[in-house]
């Protein structure tokens, strides 16, 4: 590989597969492994978001939470994030969690993970 071919792949969006739509369950969450840490999945109305599946309050993981609507609510302590953007919306979280890029193709989920 030359070192302008390298460089170029260096730049380009890192995607990866890491479920079958039909794993994350309508108005639910699924957990997935990856190697930039465990994610969570929403479903909401078809629309697959993915989340960091850690809590910006204690660290639990937000996949053992309930989705309701395009909210997420994390079992523990109750804080309540938007699954678009992570922005926290009800205490005692005060900080976002991190979002990634989704993107759905033939059925599967991929998440640029760059
Ligand atoms: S760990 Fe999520 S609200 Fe406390």
């Amino acid at each position: 590989m030359s070192r302008r071919s390298a460089a170029r792949t260096r730049n380009e969006p890192r995607w990866a597969r890491v479920a079958a739509v039909s794993e994350v369950p309508a108005g639910g969450l699924r957990a997935v492994s990856t190697d930039r840490g465990a994610i969570v999945l929403a479903n909401v109305d078809g629309d697959i978001y993915a989340l960091e599946d850690r809590c910006s309050h204690q660290d639990y993981p937000l996949s053992a939470g309930e989705l309701e609507d395009d909210e997420l609510e994390c079992s523990f302590h109750g804080a309540r994030f938007d699954v678009c953007s992570g922005r926290a919306l009800q205490l005692p979280a005060i900080t976002p969690v991190r979002t990634f890029q989704v993107d759905v193709r033939d059925g599967d989920v991929y998440l640029r993970l760059d």
